[in-house]
């Protein structure tokens, strides 16, 4: 799980990546899909000047709040407390053009992740919650209770790649209700084969689980894969998409969306003579993902899944 500007005093991850492949200047326009607690705003901010437009999209009340009053000082800034989903909208709803940079940094901020009551974590017992936006209805807790076994394990087959998904679905059910981190750490741990860590894993049994779940709750991938198309449609040609991932999942979503916006014909391989008309809409700037160095990482160990990947507006 990524850390990120802490109050504790991380830096942001990637943040001299960042700096460098944004290419901002005094005046531009720039949507930070993934507020947080404001530490790359931060920098965008100095590099954008007081002339410069900054929105920024947040969908957790206490990192919005948090973000806010640290980055309040600043004119022309839209914070906006909602899901990143909305991106497009938001910013035609605004009048805002000529956006040079639309940057996201996924994943949970370390408030949230260290937080008990959020639910986030099976480090510390608290309601088995997840939710980024607590408007939202829906638990982790419930979507234990309501989905079907065969769901559940799908779901942490798919969102967790979980090789004892169809074991831990099962005694989930059976075990309902399910309403801490710990009851489900636990479960967990207790019905994982003994010889589990032996065979050279280090990460706790259910941290797929946990992941999985997080994703299905907050309906991650789906918004992401939006979210990055509107994110091209804003963007000013010439300007950059960057975006920071955590998993393999979303970065295999990140990595086959920009590939796609590259490709100059979209027409199935059978046809011989292209008809789809279609147009690329990136260049692909770093081929490979940018990740943080091993200073990075013993400063700040939760940024070490971190995948940056940059591509620019044609
Ligand atoms: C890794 S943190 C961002 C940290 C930030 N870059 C900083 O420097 O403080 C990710 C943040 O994105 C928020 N988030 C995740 N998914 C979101 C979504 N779909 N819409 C809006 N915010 C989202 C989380 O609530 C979390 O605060």
């Amino acid at each position: 799980m990524p850390l990120i500007q802490s109050k504790h005093g991380h830096d942001p991850v990637l943040i001299t990546a960042v700096e460098k492949y944004s290419n901002l200047n005094k005046g531009d326009t720039v949507v930070d899909c993934t507020l947080g607690l404001g530490g790359h705003s931060e920098m965008f901010l100095k590099k954008i000047g007081p002339k410069g437009t900054l929105i920024a999209f947040e969908q957790d009340e206490e990192n919005y709040n948090y973000a806010l009053n640290r980055l309040n000082k600043n004119k022309n800034k839209h914070f906006i407390l909602k899901n990143f989903v909305h991106l497009q909208n938001e910013i035609e709803e605004r009048g805002i053009e000529n956006i040079r940079l639309v940057f996201f940094d996924l994943g949970l901020a370390s408030t949230q992740v260290d937080d008990p009551k959020r639910g986030f974590s099976f480090m510390n017992d608290g309601p088995l919650d997840m939710r980024f936006d607590k408007r939202q209805p829906i638990t982790a807790s419930m979507v234990l209770q309501k989905l079907s076994e065969r769901r559940l394990m799908e779901i942490f087959r798919e969102y967790g790649e979980e090789r004892y998904s169809r074991k831990y679905a099962r005694i989930i059910k059976e075990n309902l209700p399910i309403e801490t981190t710990k009851q489900l750490a636990d479960l967990i741990e207790r019905h994982t084969p003994r010889d589990y860590r032996k065979k050279g894993r280090h990460i706790h049994p259910a941290t797929r689980v946990f992941q999985a779940l997080r994703i299905e709750v907050n309906q991650e991938l789906e918004v992401l894969k939006d979210a990055l198309l509107q994110a091209i449609s804003v963007l000013a040609p010439g300007g950059q998409l960057i975006v920071i991932s955590y998993h393999s999942l979303e970065d295999r979503i990140v990595k086959n969306i920009i590939r796609d916006a590259t490709k100059d014909c979209v027409c199935p391989r059978e046809i011989l003579i292209c008809s789809c008309n279609h147009k690329p809409k990136l260049k692909i700037v770093t081929k490979k993902p940018i990740v943080p160095d091993d200073n990075e990482i013993a400063e700040n160990p939760r940024s070490r899944s971190a995948k940056m990947r940059v591509a620019e507006k044609l």
